[in-house]
């Protein structure tokens, strides 16, 4: 029998969906399950956009165009006015999500062997695409105990080299909830363009900073040509499943490589772009709902926490997420543990064990990633179920 490819059987698995088999055995047996695990977010996606597919009757689903349809490039184009971003809509790539927005960045700005430096913890996904891409990722640690800031300046120049391309930030961050500091970001940008450096910033949850107001890279004079964000509609719109995000850069050289990467897939989603222009038509309302529910659910989170002892946590300034650290040796053991063996009033809670989010994974290992994606019922119960799972693990363990 063939053997399927190394690189495949290598590549990271992603920690979000790794215990799945293992959620899906308690439902057999009956057990609730509260996913705090994924970014799946529950709140309703815009009227509009459900409006759009109930009305459906399209005799052939066509190709558009490789780099998104027009109307929707202008729309984002527009939309991005408010971030005092400039773009025409040449600046903008459509793509099949976020994901497939960052393969291409990755694609279109480094060669085999080339060093792109992140700051971890980070989103998962980035350690496959970059395998994918046969790109070198240099980690610069952040730390709970100082809520994940964005690491000084000078830790990034230490990591440069002549292989270095780029930096890559994710902000606000997945798997931190923080929302790096607008004058460290300024100190960055200093260090990105005196180094040449391209500046890849997924900005995916932009929309929900709850303390500070948000600053788009775009925004930053003198460093255009360098910089590459990511962005999608499946957080700000609650649309995960129509694959619509965007990549944007006003680097002329760059959209001609992307360009190219986006012809050879003919093109993004057909339906997924018309549900997308129909959540622009008008976003503030909407978007401005949505933060306003995340930010209690936060708020309610932070105080939930509270009542759980030994744990070490922080109150997330953005996004949906927050990492906590239990007091267990073993994350990854204890969040099995919660899938295979516990059970409070018929439930239990499911979390993202946090070392999948390192490339140093070790310094993950008492972590976890919490969604805050259930409405605030469901989440005091998911967080007192965790608060009764962990009394349990301690007595056992000890
Ligand atoms: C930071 C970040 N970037 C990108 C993605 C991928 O988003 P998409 O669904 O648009 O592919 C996610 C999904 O959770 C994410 O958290």
């Amino acid at each position: 029998m063939p053997l399927p490819s190394k690189r495949g059987i290598d590549i990271a698995a992603s920690p979000i969906r790794s215990l799945l088999p293992y959620a899906d055995a308690a439902k057999r047996e009956g057990r609730h399950i509260y996913h705090l695990n994924i970014g799946q977010p529950d709140i309703v996606t815009p009227l509009e956009a459900r409006e759009y597919l109930e009305a459906q009757k399209a005799p052939i689903v066509k190709y558009g165009p490789s780099e998104g349809l027009p109307e929707l490039r202008s729309a984002i184009a527009t939309y991005y006015d408010k971030f005092s971003a400039g773009l025409t809509n040449e600046d903008v790539y459509v793509t099949t999500g976020a994901s497939e927005a960052i393969l291409f960045t990755l694609l279109s700005c480094c060669d085999p062997c080339d060093e792109v430096i992140i700051p971890e913890p980070f989103y998962a996904n980035y350690l496959g695409f970059a395998d994918v891409a046969q790109v070198d990722i240099v980690p610069i640690s952040s730390y709970l105990e100082k809520e994940f800031s964005l690491p000084e300046p000078d830790e990034f120049v230490k990591r440069i080299t002549s292989r270095t391309k780029a930096i890559f930030l994710c902000n606000p961050g997945n798997p931190t909830g923080q929302l790096y500091d607008e004058d460290q970001l300024y100190s960055l940008i200093q260090v990105v363009k005196k180094h040449n450096l391209f500046l890849i910033v997924d900005e995916v949850y932009r929309e929900f900073c709850y303390d500070k107001a948000f600053k788009s890279v775009l925004a930053y004079e003198g460093i255009e040509e360098q910089v590459i964000v990511i962005d999608s509609i499946s957080k700000v719109f609650s649309a995960c499943g129509a694959r619509v995000g965007c990549l944007i850069t006003k680097n002329r050289d760059v959209q001609a490589v992307v360009n190219k990467y986006a012809q050879l897939r003919l093109c993004p989603p057909y339906h997924g772009q018309q549900l997308a222009l129909a959540c622009y038509q008008n976003p503030e309302p909407y978007i401005s709902s949505a933060k306003e529910e995340y930010r209690s659910r936060r708020d309610s989170l932070y105080e939930l926490l509270s009542e759980i002892e030994g744990i070490n946590y922080y109150k997330p300034q953005a996004a949906f997420y927050n990492m906590i650290e239990l007091p267990v040796d073993d994350a990854e053991a204890f969040c099995k543990w919660m899938l295979t063996d516990f059970e409070y009033q018929g439930a239990t809670t499911m979390l993202a064990p946090a070392s999948g989010f390192y490339f140093n994974q070790e310094l993950g290992r008492k972590q976890v990633r919490l969604a805050y994606i259930l409405n605030k019922e469901d989440l005091r119960a998911a967080i007192i179920c965790l608060g009764k799972g962990l009394d349990s693990y301690k007595k056992l363990v000890q």
